[in-house]
């Protein structure tokens, strides 16, 4: 009866106040590379979360401006800038999640490994000032190579004295949203609907697409499986050659990063159903650090999902233990790097 006195008007203001209720914004997040390719999209993005109340922008250079512009948009997040190092502590103080993209981009021709020398001390530096400053935030790693740069920044924690393996993670999204747009493509899905996982690493074969585990469940021929998987481990190569030399992914690393940061908030925010494929410290494999599904709560990293890797096809298996000594030697690399600097 009472539903039937409310008029429709005052049932949809009650509707928007509830939402008002439920979307308080309250976490601050920190860019650090913030006016870069990934950077400025990267804020936008975030600056539209209604989960967000401050946003800190950090770069060594050009970042006033992006702060400026980005902050006359009418959404809640406060905008905050920071330039160069004598600011970089500050940009932190207080900072629930931390992404950063910091770092120089492959020209065509190069590997992503090629990037190692330049970006290892970019992220050493900056996971210094992360353990510093926010030691129990999580830490989104995207800089490339991904595969080093994750433990570095683990050798860098543990030096430290702060490291929490369950809130650092090299960010892989974009593999699986590449994965997800490519099957929904080639078996006419809806894209909403389509979920594949993809585990292992960030950079060429250590990328694995698992496309048995397509959901909903998806059967592909030999062939389809074969030209699915190669187009995800070369779509990175693929946007380096179309860019020409003008950098690497950025758009739809923005959008794969502020989809990662926003479930990252939502398992902060006490969500008990986030799952995303991450790079992590794991003992799924016997490799210490590994990308598979995570569940994702308020401490981080809540479980490793290990049934993916059960019942593999005979493809995918020898795919798997195919990729393991590149990204041991990509892990032992960065491990060796880190624990030399100290
Ligand atoms: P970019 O050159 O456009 O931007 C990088 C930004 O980092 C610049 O604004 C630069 O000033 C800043 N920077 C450099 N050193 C810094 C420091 N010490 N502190 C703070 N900021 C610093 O490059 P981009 O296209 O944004 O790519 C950034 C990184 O992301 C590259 O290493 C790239 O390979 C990587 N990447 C990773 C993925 C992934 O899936 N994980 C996808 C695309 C790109
Ligand atoms: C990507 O996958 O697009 C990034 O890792 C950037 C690159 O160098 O390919």
């Amino acid at each position: 009866a009472l539903r039937q006195s409310i008029t429709p008007e005052a049932r949809n203001e009650m509707q928007r106040s509830w939402n008002h209720v439920q979307s308080q914004a309250s976490y601050k997040v920190a860019v650090l590379g913030a006016s870069g390719g990934i950077g400025q999209p990267l804020a936008l993005l975030i600056k539209m979360s209604p989960l967000v109340s401050s946003l800190h922008l950090y770069d060594i250079a050009n970042v006033k401006g992006v702060a400026a512009d980005l902050s006359h948009c009418n959404t809640p997040a406060q905008v905050f800038n920071f330039t160069g190092a004598c600011e970089l502590a500050n940009s932190l103080k207080g900072v629930d999640v931390v992404v950063i993209p910091a770092g120089v981009p492959r020209k065509p021709g190069m590997t992503r490994d090629d990037l190692f020398n330049i970006n290892a001390n970019i992220v050493k530096g900056l996971v210094e000032a992360v353990a510093d400053n926010c030691p129990d935030a999580f830490i989104h790693i995207i800089s490339n190579p991904v595969n080093s740069t994750v433990p570095i920044a683990a050798e860098v924690l543990k030096q430290k004295g702060v490291y929490d393996p369950k809130k650092l993670f090299g960010v892989t999204t974009l593999d699986v949203v590449r994965a997800n747009t490519f099957v929904a493509q080639k078996k006419n899905l809806r894209l909403i609907d389509v979920d594949v996982p993809v585990i292992g690493g960030h950079a060429g074969i250590t990328i694995l697409p698992l496309l048995s585990k397509t959901r909903p469940s998806t059967t592909f021929t030999t062939e389809e499986v074969q030209e699915l998987t190669l187009r995800i481990q070369n779509t990175g190569t693929e946007v380096v050659e179309a860019k020409a030399g003008a950098g690497s992914a950025t758009l739809s690393m923005a959008y794969a990063a502020a989809r990662f940061i926003e479930s990252s908030l939502r398992a902060l925010d006490g969500d008990a159903d986030v799952y995303e494929c991450s790079y992590v410290q794991s003992d799924l494999t016997e490799l210490p650090f590994f990308a598979s599904r995570v569940k994702l709560g308020r401490n981080g990293v809540e479980a490793l999902i290990s049934s993916d890797l059960r019942g593999l096809t005979e493809y995918e298996q020898k795919a798997l233990e195919a990729l393991k000594p590149e990204l041991k030697a990509s892990i032992e690399k960065g491990i060796t790097y880190a624990q030399k600097q100290t």
